[in-house]
């Protein structure tokens, strides 16, 4: 089985430029790319911080988008989504319960559980709180010795970027009980970092990825002031049992051989 993970489009209100860049384009020409080279794919997932301000319309603009996206894709919530917006404009994604949206995709080569980290407030951090946290381990208990993939916006621990660590994943020893029931959790995809990174987490590899708009530079002084023109990456997920391969595409830079 063949997934793709991107993260972090931040869009904006479609044609809006955003750091230099225009997010709209950007997730355009990524899912273009996908398209073209993945279309085998079973799925994708698109890990939050689907828009940079919650706007109703850039909602709009990524269903718009999506409707003649040829692979089923999984959308989550970041810092910079909202809720209520998200939910008004796709009132068909599956929410748990509590009206959090969260689900799961069960295959026959594993469980897939997509979290919202969603904080409310005026806040960069993330929270899965305690009506979050049980829907979690309900869904691990269930999925008994099924190898697991978590989704989540917030890494649930230090990446090591100073500036980024503070608003990582509120609580992280209430998620370490909640994934208490977790007898299988193979990998952790996060985004948030907007940086490719790879991470071994009380023994669970985790994986982060660049955003689609724009990145998040690495040194403290930087903040509020600049921000890091690094390419775009989506991540080419393909399980062969026991083995899980993740290869990183910087899908904007196809440039020819010079003299072909
Ligand atoms: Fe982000």
């Amino acid at each position: 089985m063949k997934f793709i993970h991107i993260t972090d489009p931040h869009l904006t209100k479609p044609g809006q430029i955003l750091w230099g860049t225009d997010p709209c384009d950007r997730l355009s020409r990524c899912l273009d790319d996908i398209a073209r080279l993945h279309g085998d794919a079973a799925f994708c997932v698109i890990s939050g911080d689907l828009t940079e301000m919650g706007e109703t319309a850039a909602y709009d603009g990524l269903r718009q988008r999506l409707q003649d996206f040829p692979i089923r894709t999984f959308l989550m919530l970041g810092n910079h989504d909202e809720r209520t917006a998200f939910q008004s404009v796709f009132p068909e994604e599956p929410s748990c319960a509590d009206g959090f949206v969260q689900q799961v995709h069960k295959t026959d080569q594993g469980i897939f559980i997509f979290l919202d980290t969603k904080k409310e407030g005026r806040t960069s951090a993330g929270e899965l709180c305690e009506k979050r946290q049980q829907w979690l381990t309900e869904q691990l208990a269930e999925a008994g010795d099924a190898p697991v993939f978590l989704f989540m916006h917030h890494p649930p621990f230090d990446v090591g970027v100073s500036h980024m660590d503070p608003i990582k994943l509120d609580d992280p020893e209430a998620f370490v009980e909640a994934i208490g029931a977790g007898a299988n959790i193979r990998h952790i995809f996060f985004g948030h970092v907007h940086r490719a990174g790879y991470f071994n987490w009380r023994g669970i590899p985790c994986t982060s990825l660049p955003g689609t708009n724009h990145q998040v530079s690495m040194s403290p002084e930087s903040v509020g002031t600049t921000y890091s023109s690094e390419p775009p990456m989506y991540g080419i997920v393909s399980l062969h049992g026991e083995q899980i391969n993740i290869l990183f595409d910087a899908c904007l830079d196809r440039s020819p051989i010079p003299g072909k």
